[in-house]
């Protein structure tokens, strides 16, 4: 039983340790992340890594993977509000409600504060 214990404290630790690796991927990001996270640890029920993840999904292919632009435009300085309202309105040929709810949520608050 004991080595089990150790095995599970082990994976624990490794898998720990890749998270931290993850985010330390951009250095120029580093010290931002490192605040947003916890902020969004108090903020609620989405997280910062789900919006990303939807982020990914449904808008990098034309907003970029750093929110520079392509076929859309860069989305710096957006509040959450006004991030939302563009999912759902769908300004221009940008498809309305690529993602809604929660999602939409989730979205919003990492583009707003990560662009
Ligand atoms: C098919 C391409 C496409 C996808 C996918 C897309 N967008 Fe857009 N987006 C656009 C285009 C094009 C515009 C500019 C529309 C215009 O004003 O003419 C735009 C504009 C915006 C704006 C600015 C609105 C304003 O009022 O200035 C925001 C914010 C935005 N998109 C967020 C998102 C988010 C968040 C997602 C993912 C959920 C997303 N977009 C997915 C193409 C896209």
């Amino acid at each position: 039983m004991k080595k089990l214990l150790l095995i599970t404290g082990a994976l624990a630790f490794i898998l720990g340790g890749c998270g931290g690796a993850d985010d330390t991927e951009d250095p120029a990001m580093d010290d931002d992340g490192a605040m947003e996270e916890e902020a969004a640890d108090d903020g609620g029920s989405v997280s910062a890594e789900e919006g990303m993840a939807l982020y990914e999904q449904n808008c990098m292919s034309c907003h970029g993977g750093d929110f520079e632009g392509m076929s859309g435009p860069a989305l710096e300085g957006y509040s959450e509000d006004e991030v939302l309202a563009a999912i759902e309105e769908g300004p221009g040929s940008m498809p309305a409600d690529i993602v809604t709810g929660e999602d939409a949520d989730a979205v919003a608050k990492y583009v707003a504060e990560e662009g």
